[in-house]
Formats: structure tokens, C-alpha cells, sequence
């Protein structure tokens, strides 16, 4: 079975390229179907599940080219299924921006349930309410989502939570709709931002993205355009957090730092020098981090896909740390682990109560989903002596070339998948 194996005890150093943005580019491959013409898309992270989304693409009829690892071309008007197949919806489930976007384009669209998740329960009841609110019909059957409207048309919608997903497919199903529509109480992260930018790119009339109420004016085409995604602010932030779990010095290229404040200000707080230039974000970590508490809130808050990294830099601070997560109810199952390393965190309902130990060790892992898995690494690299980290397939889900971008920081990992080169590893490193 795949998995790192780790060194400990290597501080991180360096300067590492970010990739684009994948949460940004599931919502944009799937908003270039509609156009009626060749939609290009640049810095598309090449992560597992970009890759699922392009291969969902063509299971219903899009012609994808890859023109280079992180550049793909998408046509759609080929399309002459709108089935996306329960497959598809176990491996992602942002394949259900497939349902906004077909209904968007073709006034009907079915679409495999997504189920649960290992970070908690995630309804997308939200979503429904939307695609009802713009005149569709919306079945539940036999585990599918079967939506249909005779006439697609504008609507004021107001959501009862903020939620990232329903408000990507909306802005998908609406911009093609008849009419105006309102989206309230939505999510302001800048992969929503930047789907919108990507929609107007193919001639959609959308306003307000980044605020609490986007604005849309329903267009009759979207045409072919060349769009390159932005930075991904949480693969930026794992290496910021990485800087700082291992007393490092780490700089992320490519990155937008205003999208990364959140991220900055909290390992300011906790000791580490960061350094702000146009596109990069250095930070340099403390002998000793101190404690802080973290709560997790939707943008500009501090982001739920960073807690795991953040939690683990708090175990190894100075004192004691509360971190609450508000936006997903199971999200520490990573915990036990990180305690089997020698942390000290007591988990009761959302909230981890960390008491910072001042050095980690090494352990057999498993990672319990993405960013834990990640989180996982990062105390690995901090710890004394070897780890070897299970289910690495979590983690290729969103970061390009990990083992490569942490070995060019000087870390000492390896992916492995028999025991011989595990024992090598082990020997070289002894
Ligand atoms: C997206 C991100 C994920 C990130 C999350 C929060 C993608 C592909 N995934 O997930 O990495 O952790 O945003 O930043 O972009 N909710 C409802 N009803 C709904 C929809 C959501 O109650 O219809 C709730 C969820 O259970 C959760 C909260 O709203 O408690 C936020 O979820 P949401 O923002 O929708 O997360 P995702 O879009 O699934």
C-alpha cells in the first residue's frame, strides 16, 4: 500500500511554488461546459480530483485536451448526456457543480446523491432550495437528484447558512436563467470570486462576488474564453503552518497574501515572523510557538481546511490553546493519531483543548481525510525519529507534488510502496 515514510527533525527551508486554487477549479471545470464554444483554463492543479471532475466531464460528453499538466482545454457543446454517474459523485463531491451547470445550460440535469463524508455530515439542502427558488423541479430518487425546469428564471434566494458549494451552483444555474437574480447569505471565499470572474469571462453578468449578496443578470449564451485560476490559499497555508511546526523558514510563491491574512495574522500571533511581499508570504517560525485559540469561520475567518495544520502547530506551543471548529462537526479525527505522537489534546464536541508539548514523536499514521492527512505530515516532519503515513491517497486529492515540494524544502520523505524501500529509506536515514 502507498505511503510516506518520514524523517523527523529537518526544519523546513526555502521557497516553494503554490498551484492553483483546486476548490476554485472543481467549480470552473464544471462551469466550462456551458460555453458554446473552447473554454482554456491555466494553473488547473493537477490533483486527484481535478482529475476526476475532467474525467466526469467526458463521461457526459465534453471533449477535454490537456494541453499541459496544468493547462486543459474544455468543449461542451458536445454534450448529449446529462447523467453524471454515481462514480463520479462517490470519488468528489463537487462533482455536483455538474448539476448546476447542466441545468444552467440545458434546463435538466440528474445527478447522483452525494453521500457522507469523513468530516461530518453535509447536507445540500441549500443547493435544492436554490434550484427550486429558479423553477426547476427537484426529485430525490433511488439515491439520484433528477432536476428540471421548463423555464429556468431569476430569483431572490436567501440562504440559511453560508455555504461554499450552494453558492458556486447557483451562480452556475442562475447566470444563464431568465432574468435577475439576488444570492444572500453567501460565501465570500476567493474561489467564489474567482468562479465568478471565470463566468463573466464567458460573458455572464455577475456582481457582488466577495460580498454578502451577489447580484446576477441572467445571459442567453456563454462563449469560449482563456482563464487562469488563482493561488491556493489552503496549499499555501499547509506550508505556512509547515514553516512554523518545524521551526523553519518557508516563502510561498504565487500566492495573493491578502487571501492569506487570516492565516498570517494567527502565526503572527503564535511567535513566527511573517514577511509580506507582492506575491509571497515568508514566515520564519519561533524557538517556541505560543499558544493561541483558533475558531473556525467562513472567509474571511479563519479557514475549516486549515484547522488540522493549525491544531498541530499548537500542540508543540508553549501553554495551552482552545480551537473550535464551527463549520464541520467530525472534523478531529486526526487527533488520536497526533496523540499517539505524544501531543496532549482532548477533544469534546467542536472544541480541542491543546496542551503544547515541546517535541513530537515519531509513529505509524493513517490520514482520516485531505488536510488532516497533510496536518499528519507536518508533524511527522517535526517529529523525533521515523513516521510512516497511511491512506496518502486523502492527501493527492489536493496537494501537487507534496513529496516533491517538502523535499526541495529539505525535508526528509519519501512515498513508498513495499517494505524493501521503506527499509532503504530507513537505512539512508539512520
Ligand atoms: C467547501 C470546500 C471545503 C471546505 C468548505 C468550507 C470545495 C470543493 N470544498 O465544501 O474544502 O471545507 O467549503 O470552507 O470547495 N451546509 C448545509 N446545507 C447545504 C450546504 C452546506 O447545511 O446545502 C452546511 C455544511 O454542512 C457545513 C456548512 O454549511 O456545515 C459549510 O459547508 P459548505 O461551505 O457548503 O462546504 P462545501 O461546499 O461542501
Amino acid at each position: 500500500m502507498d505511503a510516506y515514510i518520514v524523517k523527523g527533525g529537518a526544519p523546513l527551508k526555502g521557497m516553494v511554488t503554490i498551484g492553483g486554487a483546486k476548490n476554485a477549479a472543481l467549480g470552473i471545470l464544471a462551469g466550462a461546459i456551458m460555453a458554446d464554444s473552447t473554454v482554456s483554463i491555466d494553473n488547473v492543479p493537477n490533483v486527484r480530483d481535478t482529475g476526476v471532475m475532467l474525467q466526469a466531464i467526458e463521461g457526459i460528453g465534453a471533449k477535454v485536451q490537456h494541453v499541459y499538466s496544468n493547462s486543459v482545454q474544455i468543449n461542451g457543446t458536445g454534450i448529449t448526456n446529462i447523467d453524471v454517474e454515481y462514480d463520479y459523485i462517490r470519488r468528489i463531491r463537487a462533482s455536483y457543480y455538474l448539476l448546476g451547470a447542466l441545468l444552467g445550460k440545458y434546463h435538466e440535469a440528474s445527478v447522483a446523491l452525494p453521500g457522507g463524508c469523513a468530516i461530518g455530515s453535509r447536507p445540500i439542502d441549500q443547493h435544492l432550495k436554490g434550484f427550486r427558488a429558479l423553477g426547476a423541479s427537484v426529485d430525490l430518487d433511488h439515491g439520484m437528484i433528477y432536476a428540471k425546469a421548463e423555464h429556468l428564471h431569476g430569483a431572490h434566494i436567501y440562504f440559511d447558512v453560508v455555504s461554499v458549494g450552494a453558492t458556486i451552483n447557483l451562480m452556475l444555474a442562475a447566470c444563464m436563467a431568465d432574468g435577475y437574480t439576488v444570492l444572500e447569505n453567501v460565501a465570500k471565499e476567493p474561489h467564489i470570486v474567482d468562479v465568478a470572474n471565470f463566468l463573466n469571462a464567458m460573458g455572464a453578468d455577475i456582481r457582488g462576488a466577495g460580498t454578502d449578496v451577489i447580484r446576477i443578470n441572467g445571459v442567453r449564451r456563454l462563449h469560449g474564453t482563456t482563464y487562469s485560476i488563482i493561488p491556493d490559499q489552503i496549499e499555501a497555508g499547509t506550508f505556512m503552518a509547515g514553516a512554523a511546526i518545524t521551526h523553519g523558514d518557508v516563502t510561498v510563491n504565487n500566492v495573493i497574501p491578502k487571501h492569506l491574512e487570516c492565516i498570517s495574522a494567527k502565526l503572527a500571533e503564535m511567535g513566527c515572523t511573517v514577511i509580506e511581499d507582492d506575491e509571497s508570504v515568508r514566515v520564519i517560525g519561533a524557538e517556541r510557538l505560543r499558544p493561541a485559540n483558533v475558531k473556525t469561520l467562513p472567509y474571511p475567518g479563519f479557514p475549516t481546511d486549515m484547522q488540522p495544520q493549525i491544531t498541530v502547530a499548537l500542540s508543540l506551543a508553549d501553554g495551552s490553546s482552545l480551537v473550535t471548529e464551527s463549520i464541520f462537526e467530525n472534523r478531529f479525527k486526526y487527533v488520536d493519531e497526533l496523540n499517539r505522537m505524544g501531543a496532549h489534546i482532548q477533544v469534546e464536541g467542536n472544541t480541542a483543548y491543546v496542551t503544547g508539548v515541546s517535541q513530537l514523536t515519531g509513529a505509524q499514521l493513517a490520514a482520516p481525510d485531505l488536510r488532516a492527512g497533510a496536518a499528519l505530515v507536518m508533524a511527522a516532519l517535526s517529529a523525533d525519529g521515523f513516521s510512516k503515513i497511511e491512506d496518502i491517497h486523502f492527501i493527492q486529492r489536493g496537494y501537487e507534488d507534496f513529496v516533491g515540494k517538502l523535499r526541495g524544502l529539505g525535508a526528509k520523505i519519501e512515498e513508498v510502496d513495499d517494505d524493501y524501500k521503506e527499509r532503504k529509506f530507513k537505512l539512508r536515514y539512520a
